[in-house]
C-alpha cells in the first residue's frame, strides 16, 4: 500500500497541468476572480463556507459596495454588518470579519498579512481560509480542504477513511500539501474546488467529461460511489424508562403527556425516565406511590428514533380502581378500553410497546 503523500507525488506532474488547463477553459465567472485582492477574497471565501457560489455573488457584490475596503469595514457597527448579511446565515462568520478588519487596523495596518501563521492569529481565519487567503490573494504555496477537495482527493487518490476522521483528515491535508507545490497556486486550490463542485459531485460525478479521470484511482478501481466513505451519524443519546402495564379486565392504563418536550400531548403507558443503571421497581414505586403494587418486569422494548435510542421496560402492576392524580410529567389518566386505544394520539413507539406487552 503506498501512503497518501506518496500517491500525491505520483500524481501530481500528471494531474496539474490537466487541470490548470481544465480551469482555465471552464472557470466560472465570479466577480471576486476579477481581481485577486486579498480583502474581496477573504469576504468571498468567508461567505462560500457553508453557503453555493450562486447566492454568495449577490451578498458579496452588495458587501463589497457597501465596505470596500479592511478600513471602511473596522469602521462599521456590527448591526449594520450583520444587516448586509441577512439571510446568508452563520452569522458568527460576519461577527469575526468585522472583529478581524478591526485587528488588521490595528496590527497590520488595514491590509491582510501574506503568510499563514499570521493570518492563523485572526478571529474566524481556520486553516481554510488561511489557506484560500494566502494562495489565492497572494499565491503562497499553501494548501486547502473543504469539503469538495476532500471529495476530489479521496477519489483521485482513492483514500479512504471515515469523514471526521483525525487520520483521514490528516492524510487529505497532507495529500493537498504535496499537490499544491508547483505555479499558480490559488489556481491550484480554485481548480480542486470548482471540479468538486462541477464535474466530481457527491451523487453521480460526470466522470466520463472529468479532465483527470485517466489518473482517477478509485474510477480504475470501480470505487467513485464508494469514496468518499459516508459520514458516521451522529451518536444517539440512550433514553431509557420504566413504563407500567396496568389492567383491568379488557382496559388498560394509560396517561396524556404533559404538551412540551418529546412526546408532549401523546397518549403512552405512563412511565418514568431512569438514569442509567436505575432499578426499574423502585423508580416505578415513587412515581406510582404506595399503593401501587410493582411486578415483575414483562418485556424489554427498544425503539430507534432519530436522536435517541428508546429503551422501554415493562412492568406489570396493579394499581387502585379509582385513580388519584396523574403522576408527574402527565395531564391526565385513565382506564380505556382496549377497543378504543386506537382513537387515541399515540407515537408508534408506543403503539409497537402495547403490541408486544400484549
Ligand atoms: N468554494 C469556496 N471557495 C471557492 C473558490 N475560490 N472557487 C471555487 N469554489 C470555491
Amino acid at each position: 500500500m503506498t501512503s497518501p503523500v506518496q500517491r500525491a507525488r505520483e500524481a501530481r506532474p500528471v494531474v496539474r497541468p490537466l487541470l490548470l488547463r481544465w480551469f482555465d477553459r471552464s472557470k466560472r465567472d465570479l466577480p471576486w476572480r476579477k481581481s485577486n485582492a486579498p480583502y474581496g477574497v477573504w469576504v468571498s471565501e468567508v461567505m462560500l463556507q457553508q453557503t453555493q457560489v450562486e447566492r454568495v455573488v449577490r451578498y458579496w457584490t452588495k458587501f463589497l459596495e457597501r465596505f470596500p475596503t479592511v478600513k471602511s469595514l473596522a469602521a462599521a457597527e456590527l448591526k449594520d454588518v450583520l444587516g448586509l448579511w441577512t439571510g446568508l446565515g452563520y452569522y458568527s462568520r460576519a461577527r469575526n470579519l468585522h472583529l478581524a478588519s478591526k485587528e488588521l487596523v490595528l496590527r497590520f495596518g488595514g491590509e491582510l498579512p501574506d503568510s499563514v501563521d499570521a493570518l492563523l492569529t485572526l478571529p474566524g481565519f481556520g486553516r481554510y481560509t488561511a489557506g484560500a487567503v494566502a494562495s489565492i490573494a497572494f499565491e503562497l504555496e499553501a494548501p486547502l480542504v473543504d469539503g469538495n477537495v476532500a471529495r476530489v482527493l479521496s477519489r483521485l487518490l482513492e483514500l479512504d477513511g471515515v469523514p471526521g476522521e483525525k487520520t483521514r483528515e490528516a492524510a487529505l491535508w497532507a495529500a493537498a500539501e504535496v499537490m499544491v507545490e508547483g505555479a499558480r497556486p490559488g489556481d491550484w486550490n480554485q481548480a480542486l474546488m470548482e471540479l468538486g463542485a462541477t464535474v466530481c459531485v457527491p451523487q453521480n460525478p460526470l466522470c466520463l467529461v472529468c479532465p483527470v479521470r485517466t489518473s482517477c484511482r478509485a474510477l480504475a478501481a470501480g470505487r467513485v460511489d464508494e469514496l468518499p466513505r459516508p459520514k458516521k451519524p451522529p451518536k444517539r443519546k440512550r433514553l431509557e424508562f420504566a413504563v407500567a402495564v396496568a389492567r383491568r379486565g379488557q382496559e388498560v392504563l394509560l396517561a396524556r403527556r404533559e404538551e412540551k418536550g418529546l412526546f408532549g400531548g401523546l397518549w403512552e403507558l405512563p412511565g418514568v425516565e431512569l438514569a442509567a443503571g436505575a432499578d426499574g421497581d423502585a423508580a416505578l414505586q415513587k412515581f406510582l406511590g404506595k399503593k401501587a403494587s410493582i411486578g415483575p418486569e414483562l418485556t424489554v422494548v427498544e425503539r430507534t428514533l432519530t436522536h435517541r435510542d428508546l429503551v422501554l421496560r415493562l412492568h406489570a402492576i396493579s394499581l387502585p380502581k379509582r385513580l388519584a392524580k396523574p403522576p408527574a410529567g402527565y395531564l391526565e389518566w385513565r382506564w380505556v378500553p382496549r377497543a378504543e386505544i386506537g382513537a387515541l394520539g399515540m407515537s408508534s413507539a408506543m403503539q409497537g410497546a402495547l403490541a408486544e406487552a400484549g
